[in-house]
């Protein structure tokens, strides 16, 4: 479903604003943000790893690392917001996301640090991973939170999705919001031209 050429990765790169107008730069994570992604997740606060990772952990285990600086490995994909802190690109937010092409549907999760939220920088991702999924083809888009974070809650409902129980866990709760949109009306361009170009080169799949 997905034939984004992840050799050009730097294409895929989009401008999003904060709630107060300040730039934030969206990309595919890069080796070369290795240390800066570790010292993201240990210097969140323990309630916010804890929300991510529905788990207490104090940094990202080796093995989940690994797999969050592998771009387009079984079709999930990890990205990054920064912001020009003090002359230094800083990571202020993540999200990871994976293409269930099978089911035609992608699912995400994600975080921001907590010295940065509530500047509506997780509305502006999720609006910008909705422009991901419609570009890879999803029908669907969703989420899976502890039905304790009320913020997740509250911003996935804000953000238009509606929520159903977890199949196997009675902590959590899934979020979900059919994608909608055509190719063409796509409101982000860098994903607007890549779901043109998927179109082009496999006609049938807009059928
Ligand atoms: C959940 C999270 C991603 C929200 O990020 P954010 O950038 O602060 O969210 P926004 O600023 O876009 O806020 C959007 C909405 O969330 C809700 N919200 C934000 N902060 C809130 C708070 N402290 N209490 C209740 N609701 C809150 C509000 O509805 C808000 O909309 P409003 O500002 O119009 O009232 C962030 O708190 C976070 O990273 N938490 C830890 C990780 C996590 O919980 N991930 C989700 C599971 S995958």
């Amino acid at each position: 479903m997905s034939t984004l050429r992840l050799e050009e990765l730097k294409q895929y790169s989009d401008t999003l604003r904060t709630r107060h107008g300040e730039a934030l730069n969206v990309r595919f994570v890069e080796p070369r943000d290795t240390e800066e992604l570790q010292h993201y997740f240990r210097s969140l606060s323990t309630r916010s790893r804890y929300n991510r990772f529905f788990g207490a952990i104090s940094e990202l285990p080796e093995g989940l690392l690994h797999d969050f600086l592998q771009i387009g490995d079984r079709e999930r994909f990890t990205i990054v917001a920064t912001m020009m802190v003090d002359g230094f690109e800083t990571i202020v937010a993540e999200a990871r996301y994976a293409l269930h092409p099978e089911a035609a549907t992608l699912e995400f999760g994600l975080s921001v640090h907590d010295r940065w939220q509530g500047h509506g920088i997780a509305t502006a991702l999720m609006k910008n991973l909705e422009c991901r999924a419609a570009a890879l083809g999803a029908e669907h888009i969703f989420g899976e939170t502890l039905r304790s974070n009320e913020t997740m809650v509250s911003l996935a409902r804000k953000s238009g999705f509606t929520f159903v129980n977890h199949p196997d866990d009675w902590k959590l709760v899934r979020f979900d919001k059919e994608i909608q949109v055509a190719s063409k009306d796509i409101p982000c361009a860098s994903w607007r031209l890549a779901a043109l170009s998927r179109q082009a080169e496999r006609p049938s799949a807009s059928a």
